[in-house]
């Protein structure tokens, strides 16, 4: 692929409908570096029904310039090649129990697994590169129980990094060696866990047939934010056994990695629509923030604020500034990455500060905040400076707005409009309360 046809392609896909969102979030997934961006779990049945699905998906994704890293599983693969060799396995505890004998049957079982997906990107135009071994270190479990079952004791990037720097998306079985150098057999789940600590990426992809978490009336749940969300559905009355195990995982995934990486679950058709638009198509699950809402003084971080209003603003609070403020609300996710400070003007409840991290833009969390805020008080005013980015929410968030100089001030739920011109002088004369750019 030529970089012009990759600009090409880069250019009709900015066009369609979803264009702005589509190159958002290509430009999003480019900037990061690329053995950070996604690790894809394919389970055993994707490769079995949908391979040709799959390796279109990923050669499309190196096709605009990221590099997803495989990791697959074969359980179907598996089953079929140890009762064709003869050797019957057990499950204990969901682990497949794997005698000795059973070693060299599930290497070559995992590895045409592997080289057949290798293979299917190939011939969909795409690079990518085998590596049956070589990344997973392991400790075996209990060898008396489950045989040659690993457990990933640590992870060597080096094939990966190099399949990534060569270009190559590489593709990664579940086998694991000992210290002594025995080959062991990893579970998937377990192997894709390990690999996403020491990758750290930005998104980790369960590949499905089903496409989705699947909710009661058997439709794909389309979010899922853990902290607000989680003990509601685990202890809904409909929820599988299968399910919980799911989310308890995926939640030790996304406990061990950044607030702003995410999982997705979805099917090979489905994933260019799931990684490039807001809507997805699939299951989008995320660690998420509880909202806190701070009535007490004492109780608020002022440190942790104040660095959320100098990075969101570029600018620090005037000095003094947490000295002065007249205190009433603060609304703010539990890691203070959006937060909107509600302050009192005599008998008018005043929005001072509605701050939100760049890297937290797009979680839900300033609609969350703006939510809590506008409950609590629905007759507010509050200003901007006139080339905010912000305005245009403020805009369709407001009854009114006027406006004064470099201010532009805005109302809601106000019941007594003959006092607005007045306010809105007074707003608009407040003394700045931001700082010199840092
Ligand atoms: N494209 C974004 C992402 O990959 C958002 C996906 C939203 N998906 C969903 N199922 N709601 O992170």
């Amino acid at each position: 692929m030529t970089d012009a046809t990759r600009e090409t392609i880069v250019q009709l896909l900015s066009h369609m409908r979803d264009g702005k969102e589509v190159r958002d979030y290509l430009n999003r997934f480019a900037r990061l570096d690329q053995s950070r961006f996604a690790v894809v779990k394919v389970g055993g049945a994707v490769i079995r029904d949908d391979i040709d699905g799959l390796a279109s998906a990923l050669a499309f994704l190196q096709t605009v310039g990221l590099s997803p890293i495989v990791v697959h599983g074969g359980g179907p693969q598996l089953d079929t090649a140890l009762s064709d060799a003869g050797i019957a396995t057990d499950r204990v505890d969901g682990l497949r129990v794997t005698p000795e004998k059973a070693i060299p049957v599930i290497r070559q079982a995992l590895s045409a697994a592997n080289i057949a997906i290798v293979d299917a990107i190939r011939a969909c135009g795409g690079q990518a590169a085998s590596v049956p071994t070589g990344v997973f270190m392991a400790e075996c479990l209990d060898e008396s129980v489950y045989g040659r079952v690993g457990e990933p004791s640590g992870v060597s990037l080096g094939l990966v990094e190099a399949a990534v720097r060569g270009g190559e998306i590489p593709v990664l079985a579940c086998l694991g060696e000992t210290g002594d150098g025995k080959l062991v057999n990893i579970n998937a789940d377990h192997a894709v866990a390990a690999l996403v600590k020491a990758l750290q990426p930005y998104k980790v992809i369960f590949l499905t047939e089903t496409g989705g978490l699947l909710d009661d009336k058997g439709e794909i749940i389309s979010t899922l934010n853990l902290a607000s969300d989680r003990d509601r559905l685990m202890s809904a009355d409909w929820i599988t056994g299968g399910m919980r195990v799911k989310i308890d995982q995926i939640q030790a995934l996304l406990d061990d990695l950044p607030l702003t990486s995410s999982v997705s679950i979805t099917s090979p058709g489905a994933l260019t629509q799931e990684l490039f638009t807001h809507a997805g198509a699939g299951t989008l699950v995320r660690r998420g923030e509880r909202l806190l809402t701070i009535a007490r003084r004492a109780d608020l971080d002022w440190d942790r604020l104040e660095s959320l209003i100098t990075e969101s603003f570029g600018r620090p609070p005037v000095a003094g500034y947490r000295d002065t403020v007249a205190f009433e609300r603060l609304f703010v996710t539990e890691n203070y990455r959006a937060a909107a400070l509600l302050t009192r003007l005599d008998d008018v409840a005043y929005l001072d500060k509605f701050a939100v991290l760049e890297e937290a833009r797009g979680e839900g969390l300033a609609r969350a905040v703006w939510q809590a805020l506008v409950d609590h008080a629905p007759q507010l005013y509050w200003r901007s400076k006139t080339a905010n980015p912000v305005n245009s929410f403020y805009f369709q968030e407001c009854d009114g707005a006027a406006k004064t100089g470099q201010w532009t001030v805005f109302w809601r739920g106000e019941t007594d409009l003959g006092r607005v011109p007045a306010l809105v002088q007074r707003v608009a004369a407040l003394p700045e309360t931001l700082g010199r750019a840092v």
